[in-house]
């Protein structure tokens, strides 16, 4: 097989660049929860690789979870239909909430989640996410904490894929758009 390198256009965040801005997140999350012990809550996959370098730069009891939602399927457009694949583990009444996202691109996904959460009782729910894409969101959403901002063009690596590949990328991407639309004739 060849390298999957081989499919990427350019680095958009370099493996250093993310390690040094997760850093500064969980410095960051450790101050404003100081004295409270959140849950964190991965969004599966994508949020994979993002929540085990966060947790380790946190310094609080936190507890980890995660979920899991169907996301675009092979395809790069987000459909807003979202399901729940699999739920937490626990009851999350009383607790305090931190949704780990690798990616707001509409919004939807992060809005179906974050409204489930609520309705559980939660004391608070915040986003962290490590890449928030610049563009008009199709819904109104807070994010308390983001770690890049990015163009409006579609990313892998890093836990983000494209139809399931990729994701072990130890950096953000922009992948040839000959990858997901090979009928096109290049020129
Ligand atoms: P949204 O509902 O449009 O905000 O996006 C939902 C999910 O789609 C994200 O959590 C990602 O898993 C995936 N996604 C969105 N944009 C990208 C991208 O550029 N590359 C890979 N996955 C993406
Ligand atoms: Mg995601």
């Amino acid at each position: 097989m060849p390298p999957i390198r081989n499919d990427i256009a350019h680095v958009l965040i370099s493996e250093r660049d993310l390690q040094r801005r997760i850093g500064e997140l969980g410095r960051e999350i450790s101050v404003d929860y100081r004295n409270r012990a959140p849950l964190l809550v991965c969004v599966l996959k994508g949020a994979a690789m993002f929540m085990v370098d966060l947790a380790r730069a946190i310094d609080l009891p936190i507890a980890i979870d995660f979920l899991a939602v169907s996301s675009y399927g092979a395809s790069t457009q987000s459909s807003g239909v979202v399901r729940i694949l699999k739920d937490l583990d626990q009851a999350i009444d009383g607790r305090d909430i931190l949704v780990v996202e690798d990616i707001v691109d509409t919004g939807l996904t992060l809005r179906y989640i974050v409204d489930n959460l609520r309705d559980r009782g939660p004391a608070s729910v915040r986003i962290c996410t490590l890449l928030l894409k610049l563009k008009q969101r199709e819904c109104a959403i807070v994010i308390d904490y983001v770690g890049f901002e990015i163009p409006d063009e579609f990313v892998v690596g890093y836990g983000l894929d494209y139809a399931e590949i990729y994701r072990n990328l130890p950096f953000v991407g922009v992948l040839r758009p000959e990858v997901y639309r090979p009928n096109q004739v290049e020129n």
